[in-house]
């Protein structure tokens, strides 16, 4: 990695704005190598050089991870000109280089991956990694066996091939049911479309998992937190692809 400003180094992990950390490191609070340094341009090696902001020592991560359960309302992407984007929710620093990994429909609630990590983003979202995406949905009418087999069997939403084979788990089934279904595609309102394809509407969705990761479920709608450690790495190391 190259070396960096000091001040974009102390910015790029969300201490303050660039004038304010002039500000801090013209006062002489923050040090390099223990050595006090005052020039907000003098240039740090993130990878070896050890900075401290009094005395507290502020480690360089080159990408940031967050999980945000996705309320209905907002759209995933970056920027929209008529609607919030799920970016408008993150109060989190340098977010100008974040984006969600993948898209959920504006009325679907759930686990949105936001990052800065391109290359795990293109690893989730390939589509030759058949990544597991597990969704929760009411719908209207009675879910029975016929659709789990016909999910199963792979169905016919008008794309070029049928779908690839998907999970579909009861849970009840009524005037509206519930049930959880987990598909190794993104296609665009792949699961409307496959309800629709077997004469069922999807009243309400909502994303529980992608790859390995799981929202958490402490997490109400339009709240987010960082990954773990351990998250992080179970996403790199292995997204939990089809057998
Ligand atoms: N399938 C849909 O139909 N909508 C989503 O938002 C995600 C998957």
């Amino acid at each position: 990695m190259k070396n960096l400003r000091l001040d974009k180094y102390l910015a790029d992990m969300g201490i303050g704005t660039r004038s304010e950390i002039k500000e801090i490191i013209k006062k002489g609070q923050v040090s390099v190598n223990g050595e006090s340094v005052k020039r907000p341009e003098f240039k740090v090696d993130p990878e070896m050089d050890i900075v401290t902001l009094n005395g507290k020592k502020i480690a360089y991560a080159k990408f940031s991870y967050y999980m945000l359960n996705k309320p209905a309302g907002y759209v995933s992407a970056t920027e929209d000109e008529i609607h919030k984007t799920v970016l408008d929710i993150l109060e989190v620093p340098q977010k100008k280089d974040f984006f969600p990994v993948g898209r959920l429909d504006i009325d679907t609630e759930g686990l949105l991956l936001i990052t800065n990590d391109g290359a795990l983003a293109h690893k989730l979202l390939s589509p030759k990694k058949h990544v597991k995406k597990t969704y929760f949905a009411k719908i209207r009418g009675r879910v029975d066996d016929t659709d789990v087999t016909r999910m199963k069997a792979g169905l016919d939403i008008g794309e070029k091939k049928p779908t690839l084979p998907a999970e579909l788990v009861i849970l009840t089934s009524d005037e509206i049911s519930e049930i959880c279904l987990t598909i190794t595609e993104g296609k665009f309102h792949q699961v409307k479309r496959m309800f629709e394809a077997v004469g069922k509407e999807v009243l309400y969705l909502k994303r529980l998992s992608m790859g390995t990761l799981s929202l958490d479920d402490t997490l109400k709608p339009g709240q987010y937190r960082p990954l773990s450690e351990k998250e992080i790495s179970d996403l790199k190391g292995n997204s939990d692809v089809r057998a």
